[in-house]
């Protein structure tokens, strides 16, 4: 289920929290009472919603990272890297331990002027170096491949992801994988696991070395490993979720920035600058909160191992005090000096550990979306090339809906026309026209009924083939920043007297001048009007030249006479290529000349067949032609 409740999904609706409304409270309260109540409400709602998405995203997720991220990062870097620069750590910490061996060695020579030791301590100490810096290249490098790995995987499963996924999360959410948690990944992890490793290899090395000189403090060791490692585990559990709360609550702060910055006309009309504000900071304190708990965590962390170390500091020292009668002098200062050394060692250990399974689970949210499924595009048909042949379209008791936990929006949705006609599809607002173009792409899942195109069922059409033969108008089009002919033409297929007849069509040519094609768009097409880049779109579309071609209220913004002109132009554009046309369309007029009219009302067919017989019928599709005529008749269109 959407964890913000919209007005899409099936949950009751929030009330109302318009801009107006709040602007205009209708209970008595003093406004002083009010100013101080608000934050407060808001704050418990947002952070009701912080918890529900928390508690919605532990079910995949839960307490420390499992050795599946692990193992997953490890992959991500290569398998053979990740093995060789172990083994570099593993070398380089040899040869040192070997070059100090050595050196006692030297030391302990009856003749230490031979040339054979100095020899040998320089190589051992030269290839200490070389595997330090090489290890460390590697290390980065692997890194590096992990991340990126796991960027473009991300990336490339969320851009073929069906589309439910995007009406389900928010874009900031999947910004803020995209920003903050590869960040971390990029950047933070690989610090911290550079230090554990490093820091794991010298402990390791330097253990080995202490067992052999003085094992007594053998059990001393044991203990304190075991007991960081009791608390590494203890203070992992609260880190891990508290970094996951960190990056969810991230979340809200790009969706409400880029919302605010959507709708920043109506905040400053409205005066509501100062709500905006305290919103997003309230918004911005949730997170805070929780990378507050967890840096709180993590100093816990620290402040116990260090009361730890200070502990086994005094007790060893005290220790060879007490013992000093029994074992060697030298013994015991040899043994107290390792166990404060490796004791401060062990504790930036264990908490660079802690830190690398926090940022564990930045790399474990990138994963979830590198494994999202992807839409299904194989198709058993045999088609030929120049499929479809005609276009003719047949509709057969469609049920569909936009995603698993939604309701079924079509409920036996059925018509069919052959091809080249033009249909009309109208209906009541959220009777289900856009959705039946939904489903002809296959855009949202078709849980019953079929439709064929020239007799071939779609679910058997390979997906790129069946969405290359339709073009489509979309109520809001998409446009990017760039020259309008990149806009038109995105692939840069058609020569620019074809671009420009196609805006010619669309009566846009004029307006833009000479230079039209290299007219710069605005992010959105927000230096275009409306109804303007409907007439764009409809371009592009027109430029195309597919089979079917599906325009969704592409005229609702468009005056009376440019509608008549582009109408004649879309005419005489598809006729030429024999082009099936289906449209969407709320006045009478554009609909007029309709060879097939179908009426949905609650996701099902009221009436279908051509525009002559519906008007012989008395059915809706009469009754709107003649409300439509009478208002044209009052003069209230
Ligand atoms: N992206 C979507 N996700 C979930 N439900 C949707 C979505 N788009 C439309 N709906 C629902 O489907 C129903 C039909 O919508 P639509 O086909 O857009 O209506 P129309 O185009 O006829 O106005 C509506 O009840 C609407 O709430
Ligand atoms: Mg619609």
């Amino acid at each position: 289920a959407a964890p913000w409740p919209g007005p899409r999904t099936t949950r009751p609706a929030p009330r109302p929290r318009s801009l107006t409304a709040s602007r205009c409270p209708t209970s008595a309260q003093p406004r002083a009472k009010r100013k101080r109540a608000r934050p407060a409400v808001e704050g418990k709602r947002l952070e009701s919603r912080v918890r529900a998405l928390w508690l919605r995203r532990r079910g995949k997720a839960r307490g420390s990272v499992g050795w599946r991220t692990y193992l997953a990062y490890a992959q991500a870097a290569g398998a053979g890297l990740t093995a060789f620069v172990l083994l570099l750590f593993a070398l380089s910490q040899a040869t040192l331990l070997l070059s100090n061996y050595w050196m006692g060695v030297w030391a302990a020579a009856s003749d230490q002027d031979e040339p054979r030791y100095s020899m040998v301590f320089t190589l051992l100490t030269a290839t200490t170096v070389v595997f330090a810096c090489l290890r460390s290249v590697l290390f980065y490098f692997a890194n590096l491949r992990a991340s990126s790995s796991i960027h473009n995987a991300a990336l490339q499963h969320v851009l073929g992801t069906r589309l439910a996924f995007f009406t389900e999360n928010p874009h900031g959410r999947i910004l803020n994988r995209f920003s903050g948690d590869l960040e971390h990944v990029d950047d933070l992890l690989s610090q911290a696991l550079h230090e554990v490793l490093d820091l794991g290899c010298t402990g390791a090395g330097t253990m080995v070395l202490v067992c052999m000189t003085v094992p007594p403090v053998i059990p001393v060791f044991c203990a304190m490993c075991w007991y960081m490692a009791r608390l590494r585990s203890f203070a992992v559990r609260s880190m891990t979720e508290l970094k996951r709360l960190d990056s969810v609550s991230r979340s809200p702060i790009f969706e409400y920035f880029a919302a605010a910055m959507r709708g920043l006309v109506c905040i400053r009309a409205f005066g509501r600058e100062e709500a905006a504000q305290e919103k997003l900071t309230m918004i911005l304190e949730q997170n805070g909160r929780a990378w507050f708990w967890w840096l709180i965590t993590n100093r816990f962390l620290g402040f116990r191992l260090d009361v730890q170390v200070v502990l086994v500091m005094a007790c060893s020292t005290f220790g060879g005090g007490a013992v000093r009668g029994l074992i060697e002098p030298e013994l015991i200062g040899l043994a107290i000096m390792h166990v404060i050394s490796l004791s401060g060692l062990f504790q930036f250990m264990v908490r660079q550990s802690a830190l690398v399974e926090s940022y564990m689970t930045s790399f474990e949210r990138l994963s979830a979306y590198a494994a999202l499924p992807a839409e299904t595009d194989e198709g058993q048909a045999t088609l030929a090339p120049s499929f479809p042949e005609s276009g003719g379209i047949e509709v057969r008791e469609l049920c569909m809906r936009y995603r698993e936990d939604l309701p079924i929006v079509l409920r036996g949705v059925t018509f069919s026309c052959p091809g080249g006609v033009k249909v009309g599809l109208c209906g009541r607002t959220g009777s289900g026209k856009s959705s039946v173009f939904m489903a002809l792409a296959r855009l949202a899942e078709i849980t019953a009924g079929s439709i064929a195109i020239d007799g071939v069922d779609i679910s058997t059409i390979p997906l790129h083939v069946l969405r290359r033969c339709i073009s489509w108008v979309p109520q809001d089009p998409t446009f990017f920043s760039g020259t309008l002919r990149e806009n038109v033409d995105p692939f840069n297929e058609y020569s620019d007297d074809k671009v420009l007849g196609a805006l010619h069509a669309v009566q846009m040519a004029d307006s833009l001048g000479t230079e039209c094609l290299n007219f710069q768009i605005a992010e959105q097409g927000s230096n275009f009007s409306a109804g303007e880049r409907q007439l764009l779109s409809l371009a592009r579309a027109l430029l195309q030249r597919r089979r079917l071609l599906c325009m969704d209220e592409a005229f609702a913004n468009v005056d009376f006479a440019t509608d008549a002109k582009v109408q004649r132009a879309i005419r005489a554009m598809t006729d030429g290529v024999g082009a099936t046309v289906l449209v969407v369309a709320h006045r009478v007029k554009t609909l007029a000349d309709s060879d097939y009219i179908v009426v949905l009302d609650a996701g099902t067919t009221v009436e279908h067949g051509p525009p002559q017989h519906l008007l012989q019928a008395g059915g809706p599709y009469s009754r709107m032609v003649h409300q439509a005529t009478d208002e044209l008749d009052a003069g209230v269109l």
